[in-house]
């Protein structure tokens, strides 16, 4: 069936996928971006998103996402952007970061996708130590 398999895809793909609902709160997280950010589903379904970001855009999130719904003005949607995550044990590490806006049930909720970048960023840091 159709759910199952997009459930499949989702729970096996390779990049972190979160579900925000309008206010920001997580409503699902796939087993990869549980991973990146070192929490079991139980500890961040309900949670605002923030929890996953260190400031300022920690503080600065709800008032990004009420912004976007009142000019739907994006700044992210659509276009990506390179931002810091926070992981559980207090670490903070780099990723791409695509939303989407999608129309559900007649309701909207928000997409992340989390495209992790510390290999790449430690490469770049070891590069310029060489230069
Ligand atoms: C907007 C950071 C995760 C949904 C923004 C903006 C920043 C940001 C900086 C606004 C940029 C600006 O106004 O110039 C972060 C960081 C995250 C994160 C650091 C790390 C965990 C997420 C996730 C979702 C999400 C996982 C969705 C599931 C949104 C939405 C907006 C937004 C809906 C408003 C629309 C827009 O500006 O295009 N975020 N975000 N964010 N973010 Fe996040």
């Amino acid at each position: 069936e159709n759910a199952a398999l997009l459930k499949a895809i989702i729970e096996n793909a390779i990049d972190g996928i979160i579900t925000i609902d309008e206010s920001g709160h997580i409503e699902t997280i796939n087993p990869a971006a549980c991973k990146l950010f070192q929490y079991s589903p139980e500890e961040v379904i309900g949670k605002n998103v923030s929890v996953l970001m260190p400031p300022p855009d920690r503080n600065q999130h709800d008032e990004y996402i009420e912004r976007y719904q009142r000019t739907r003005e994006p700044h992210i949607i659509g276009i990506g952007r390179e931002v810091k995550g926070l992981r559980k044990d207090g670490s903070i590490f780099p990723f791409r970061l695509g939303v989407s806006e999608v129309p559900f049930a007649d309701r909207k909720i928000y997409t992340g996708f989390i495209h992790d970048l510390s290999r790449e960023k430690e490469a770049e840091e070891q590069l310029k130590e060489y230069a």
